[in-house]
């Protein structure tokens, strides 16, 4: 039940389909509206110049909020490779090239750990959560994080990104085969969500 006067619509502050359908899952039972910036007109695309995930859910939350005068969540997520110095990091959707793939991407990530750490290829994606409200102001923040490992070949269909290379060691399956029900409940997005979730519910 939500009794908040104002915070009666959520804006999902992300033009990713992929995560927006990982964010709605678990945002849904919460009785708000989500909307994403695919069904409001007139979003902007917020530029990422933080050096941290945090600074960049915040700007991408209060920017699109002050823009589109709405509640708004900003997400910002990525893959550390502590033997690559926590590459791709913030970097993660264009560690190839500015205009990257997700299969550039991974090709890179490859290439990167087969030559410059071959004997620890052990990973964990970060998400990053904020909430704006209409002025810009941040009320709720939350982080999750999820340790997996890199394989050297791709496996599975599910997923986006670097899933289909990321092991989760608990289940010997990548996150592209392991498929949503499994990502909803031990992604870094989930354990963010979780935490994010407890404090809205105390705001609502
Ligand atoms: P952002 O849109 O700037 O937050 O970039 C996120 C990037 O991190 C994506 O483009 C992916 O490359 C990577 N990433 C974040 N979360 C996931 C995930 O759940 N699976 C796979 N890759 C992810």
């Amino acid at each position: 039940m939500n009794s908040h006067p104002a915070l009666q619509t959520l804006i999902l502050g992300t033009h990713n389909q992929k995560k927006c359908g990982e964010l709605r899952v678990l945002l849904e039972p919460l009785g708000l509206k989500l909307l994403s910036l695919a069904e409001v007109p007139g979003s902007i695309e917020v530029d990422e110049t933080g050096s941290t995930f945090i600074e960049n859910a915040r700007l991408k939350a209060s920017q699109q909020a002050v823009h589109l005068k709405q509640w708004t969540i900003g997400e910002d997520s990525g893959l550390c490779v502590p033997g690559l110095s926590g590459e791709p990091g913030v970097y993660s959707a264009r560690y190839s090239d500015p205009g990257a793939t997700d299969e550039r991407n991974n090709e890179k990530l490859l290439s990167e750990l087969l030559a410059r750490s071959p004997g620890n290829r052990s990973a964990y994606y970060v998400c990053t959560i904020a909430l704006a409200d209409p002025s810009g102001q941040i009320h709720i923040e939350a982080e999750g994080q999820c340790w997996g490992r890199i394989l050297k070949e791709y496996r599975g269909s599910g997923g986006f990104g670097y899933d289909p290379l990321f092991e989760i060691p608990e289940y010997h399956q990548t996150f592209a085969e392991l498929g949503g029900t499994v990502k909803s409940v031990l992604s870094h997005r989930a354990r963010a969500l979780q935490k994010f979730i407890q404090q809205l519910r105390r705001f609502l």
